[in-house]
């Protein structure tokens, strides 16, 4: 199992572009599939789930060619409406094929997912949303089939603004007959992201990025190739970077950001006394007076602050003088982290999906394991902050969506080695 080991201590300093986003990535990749033809994608990043999209689309038959962050995706030979179960149990996010799938042959065949260390992760939103668009669903064996002649447009409110199933039910409804309304959609920059693919393809679709998304459903004969489309930057890539300077008090430029899609972060890191500098796709920040705690940190769907940035924070605020209070309200089990960067000497309570933080002068160096994607990330930010060495292991997790984490931190001066 790959570990990091860091020597804590450095201040990062200097400048790094961050990475195209994993989140907007693979609904954009499991699009590719609607148009039968071919899809130019750029700024994809080089991380494991892309690499699991990639390895299930082909073996539904597309062929795929990738050059570093470019991938061109034909889909015209794909012929089959059954996602392989094991690759399928590697990414839960594999769920969003369904959509397509239903849109271009009005079949399918899932695995469950099954539930992470995050939380029971249900996907009946996904399925109440499809069947309303005439969807029949039967499950056995831990499959799910589903099936529908034709799918009709339909309204259909969400009880929760999921991103998930806004993106699985946009990717059915634009082959529909007639219209779709998604109300109470999920807001996020992904979902604008996933729009705009869409209509780059030729397909119709409206209203995202508010809580009301209307499509226009029409036929594969009206859509196109994609000649070339890039995906937006990584907004939690690179608030882990920004969180990651500030815990060792250092001074780091960002580029490529969209700064919007990053205030929920800034707004905190404004708030806990970091200074905050920006200007067109750069940030900067740096700390020159001691960082305050914070009163309430709480975890929201967008543009609320973000929910992957909860344990990274953490990270930071253990090391932040005062009482920091963190609820947790997207995911019901999302303080995993908490166990290990106590081990850490960190003096974190949790009670319910609320964590109470007493910041402490310096954490101390220790073996660690990541038991997910961003409880990794935070478990590396607080060994750089930290004294002495830490070893971080579970480094799968962390590369299943950080791009060249350890040579980025290396860029801006972290002392950080990848051993097998
Ligand atoms: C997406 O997951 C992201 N993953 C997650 O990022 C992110 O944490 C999450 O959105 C929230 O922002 C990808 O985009 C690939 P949801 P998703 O459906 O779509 C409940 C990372 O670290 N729910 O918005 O699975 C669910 O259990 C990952 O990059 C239902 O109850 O999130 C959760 O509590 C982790 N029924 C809440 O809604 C449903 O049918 C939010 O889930 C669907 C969801």
């Amino acid at each position: 199992m790959g570990a990091y080991v860091i020597t804590g201590g450095s201040k990062l300093s200097g400048k790094i572009r961050v990475q195209g986003s994993k989140n907007a990535s693979l609904p954009i990749l499991a699009a590719t599939i609607l148009n039968c033809q071919k899809s130019r994608v750029k700024n994809v990043p080089e991380i494991k789930d892309v690499q699991v999209m990639i390895s299930i689309l082909t073996m539904l038959g597309a062929d795929i060619t990738q050059n570093g962050n470019e991938l061109t995706i034909d889909t015209s030979a794909v012929n089959t409406w059954e996602v392989p179960e094991q690759l399928m149990r590697k990414m839960r996010s594999s769920i969003v094929l369904m959509g397509p799938l239903l849109g271009r042959f009005g079949r399918v065949k899932v695995s469950y997912p099954g539930g992470c260390e995050i939380g029971p992760r249900p996907i009946d939103l996904h399925l109440k949303g499809f069947a309303a668009l005439g969807v029949k669903m039967s499950e056995s064996h831990g499959f799910i089939y589903a099936e529908a002649g034709k799918l009709k447009g339909a309204n259909i409110h969400l009880d929760f603004p999921s991103v998930g199933a806004t993106e699985n039910l946009m990717l059915a409804a634009v082959l529909a007959e007639g219209r779709t309304i998604i109300r109470n959609a999920a807001k996020e920059p992904e979902i604008v992201d996933l729009q705009n693919f869409l209509n780059k393809m030729g397909c119709r679709v409206k209203g995202a990025g508010t809580d009301t998304i209307k499509i226009e459903g029409c036929s594969i004969a009206d859509l196109k190739p994609v000649e070339d489309y890039t995906v937006i930057p990584d907004r939690i890539a690179a608030g882990t970077y920004l969180v990651a300077a500030a815990a060792t008090r250092g001074n780091i430029v960002l580029e490529n950001v969209i700064l919007e899609h990053i205030e929920p972060i800034l707004a905190k890191l404004r708030e806990m006394g970091c200074r905050i500098k920006t200007e067109d796709d750069r940030v900067e920040l740096w700390v020159e007076t001691p960082l305050r705690a914070l009163d309430s940190l709480r975890t929201l769907p967008y543009p609320g602050f973000p929910t992957d940035m909860q344990a990274p924070m953490m990270a930071l605020l253990a090391t932040v003088e005062g009482t920091s209070i963190i609820t947790e309200t997207v995911f019901e089990n999302r303080f995993k982290h908490a166990e290990e960067l106590r081990r850490m000497g960190a003096n974190i309570k949790i009670n319910g999906n609320t964590a109470i933080i007493k910041g402490i002068k310096r954490l101390t160096g220790a073996v660690v394991e990541a038991k997910d994607l961003r409880a990794g990330a935070a478990l590396v930010i607080a060994g750089l902050a930290a004294d002495g060495k830490t070893i971080v292991e579970g480094t799968s997790y962390i590369e299943r969506g950080y791009e060249w984490f350890d040579r980025n931190l290396q860029a801006l001066g972290a002392k950080i080695e990848k051993t097998n």
